[in-house]
């Protein structure tokens, strides 16, 4: 029998709950930012996105949810958009019962009260969470003989869910009800009643507030398998006895290294086809730091087809996202190393996983209006006899900046993903206005950054002008040698005398040996006429402090022409390893393309790269 994988959600919360009795927040504190304008507060606040993930979602017949918690509600940027986004809130802690009945029948209420008053401000219902769970349970309901658990739980939600009769659109009423491999999870409540303290739970809450939909909700339950057959049969059994059930919660606590959930979709309707109604109440999608490319797009894969997967199926009343921010997120203090796995990032800010949720949801166009913000810093930071490099600071985008545009004179000569860029193929002794503008996913654009002026070198002489191209012969960056190849190109008008010409390639040479040997493997040109040495820069630029230079001993190139390739290759003498990745004139490109950090000089004045 093979393993199944590690459960993407272990039941760990209840020893790391975050400390909400350090935070003795009023409700009367809680409220008073919001109540007092009598609408949500402006000022620092991230605008809504238009039309709003409730609103793209109400248009498919949903809504569109998120938790939060006490601590959040004082701060103004985060209740703007937990205020405007969200059709439904669900308290994160506050409705827990170590929280609303911390000593027998002392029940405390401030906590949820101000999840319900500002859910009220903001024209959204509250989803009750949760009545009847093992975790974040008060000591004294685990130290009570057997025969007093049943009274005491149906006294708790006669109280919890009566003070709330009528302002819970849904209650979580059973919570987590069972272990990973379906068998039912030991709890004082199970201990003492078997399966059936769910039965009366269910019946409890449905005396105490009738019109409120009835929930059991519980994790690893969202895709097929064990864990969900067994909700499944216990949920078909429930219906058949008339227990009052509406509905199954799937938490959704994805995490990219354990996999999507199997067969979602299919999962969900199969619990649709009992009867009830079926909603996704704590989804988050979280990775082990650091992000990277790959787990990005699955997290973004995984929103999507959550999303996909409830609006497939007609019983599927909405999503609720357990936080909407990293900032506010519990994977970072639950899961060790984890995190980044909400939709806003940790500076309330949308991610771009947010427009994978609204396309999903049905948005046309990303809904985002707002430009990055204008490239700053523009500099040159090289010239040679035919080109212009330069460089500038990133720009900041609601999304995220997805490249630059660079304009020479008012046209635009080129694109960069990065904040650096080289224009080729200028002419000598010529200044250049240049200007960049930034761009994002949503086709937005920056206004045009301040012009830089940049001016070529003098060239050659003869209407030459040269420029260097280079490929990585070398698929081994760590080894004894380092092979650059590299030809030289004459883009001028004129022919170049060749022992006039030295191509320089900046690396640097790590511990071991300070003498080296270079070779010509072929030319050509001939590797009879190359010459080739290596020889200390004096640079302090990281990865700079050698270079290999290359020279000609006769012949001409004619306008327009090209070297043909030439194979370097180099290594210290005593064959010690050299570090590459750093190197400074190290490209990883295998086939040959222009060289802006490979210096090319003629008659000792550097006419193509940046020199380090
Ligand atoms: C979490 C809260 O988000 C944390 O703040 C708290 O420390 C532990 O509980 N499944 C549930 C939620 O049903 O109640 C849990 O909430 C997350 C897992």
């Amino acid at each position: 029998m093979t393993l199944a994988p590690a459960p993407p959600y272990r039941s760990r919360h209840r020893s790391i709950r975050r400390g909400l009795t350090a935070a003795l927040i009023t409700a009367a504190t809680v409220l008073l930012p919001v109540t007092a304008a009598g609408a949500a507060p402006t000022g620092t606040a991230v605008a809504a996105a238009s039309p709003t993930l409730n609103e793209l979602a109400a248009a498919k017949g949903r809504y569109f949810a998120s938790a939060t918690d006490n601590p959040e509600l004082t701060d103004t940027s985060y209740t703007a958009t937990l205020g405007s986004e969200f059709g439904q809130i669900t308290p994160g802690n506050s409705m827990k019962w170590d929280t609303t009945e911390p000593q027998r029948g002392q029940f405390s209420f401030a906590k949820g009260d101000a999840v319900v008053s500002f859910a009220q401000a903001h024209g959204q219902d509250v989803r009750g969470h949760t009545l009847v769970w093992h975790s974040q349970l008060p000591g004294w309901v685990s130290a009570l003989p057997a025969s007093e658990v049943r009274a005491a739980m149906e006294s708790h939600i006669a109280g919890e869910a009566g003070h709330y009769k009528g302002r819970i659109k849904a209650w979580d009423v059973v919570n987590e009800p069972f272990n990973d491999d379906g068998t039912y999870r030991t709890s004082p409540f199970y201990n003492a009643m078997g399966k059936d303290y769910i039965a009366y739970a269910l019946q409890a809450a449905h005396a105490a507030d009738p019109g409120a939909k009835l929930y059991i909700n519980d994790y690893n339950t969202d895709g097929l398998g064990a864990k969900s057959d067994a909700m499944y049969n216990l949920v078909r059994d429930l219906k058949a006895q008339g227990v009052p059930i509406d509905g199954v919660g799937f938490q959704a606590h994805l995490a990219v290294q354990y996999g999507f959930p199997t067969q979602m979709q299919q999962n969900l309707q199969r619990f649709a086809d009992l009867g009830v109604d079926v909603a996704v109440t704590e989804l988050d999608v979280r990775m082990v730091l650091p992000a990277d490319a790959t787990k990005l797009a699955a997290q973004s894969d995984y929103y999507r087809r959550v999303t996909e997967a409830c609006l497939g199926v007609s019983r599927c009343v909405g999503i609720t996202i357990w936080d909407y921010t990293d900032k506010y997120s519990w994977v970072p203090g639950t899961f060790s190393g984890q995190g980044l796995a909400c939709l806003w990032d940790a500076n309330l800010q949308p991610k771009p996983v947010l427009d994978v949720v609204r396309t999903a949801l049905g948005a046309t166009g990303s809904g985002d209006t707002t430009a990055p913000s204008v490239p700053a810093g523009l500099t040159v930071t090289g010239t040679s006899s035919s080109s212009v490099s330069l460089s500038w600071t990133a720009s900041t985008d609601s999304v995220g900046v997805t490249g630059y545009d660079i304009f020479r004179g008012g046209t635009q000569v080129g694109s960069s993903t990065g904040t650096s860029f080289t224009n080729s193929g200028l002419s000598a002794s010529t200044s250049y206005s240049f200007t960049v503008r930034a761009k994002d996913a949503a086709g937005n654009v920056s206004a045009q950054s301040s012009p830089v002026t940049g001016a070529t070198t003098a060239g050659s002489g003869g209407g030459g002008s040269l420029k260097v191209q280079y490929k990585n012969n070398d698929s081994a960056a760590g080894d004894n040698q380092i092979k650059p190849g590299l030809q030289l190109v004459n883009t001028g008008s004129g022919a170049v005398a060749l022992s006039s010409v030295k191509i320089r390639y900046w690396f640097s040479g790590e511990a071991g040996s300070s003498n080296y040997s270079a070779w010509c493997d072929y030319a050509v040109v001939g590797c009879g006429s190359l010459s080739q040495s290596v020889s200390s820069s004096g640079s302090s630029t990281a990865g700079a402090d050698h270079y290999l230079e290359v020279g000609f001993s006769s012949g001409s190139l004619a306008a327009g022409a090209s070297s043909g390739e030439m194979q370097l290759r180099f290594a210290k003498s005593d064959w010690s390893n050299f570090s590459e990745a750093d190197d400074y004139s190290r490209g990883t490109n295998t086939s040959f393309a222009d060289a802006p950090k490979i210096g090319v000089y003629v008659n000792g004045t550097l006419v193509w790269g940046a020199a380090p």
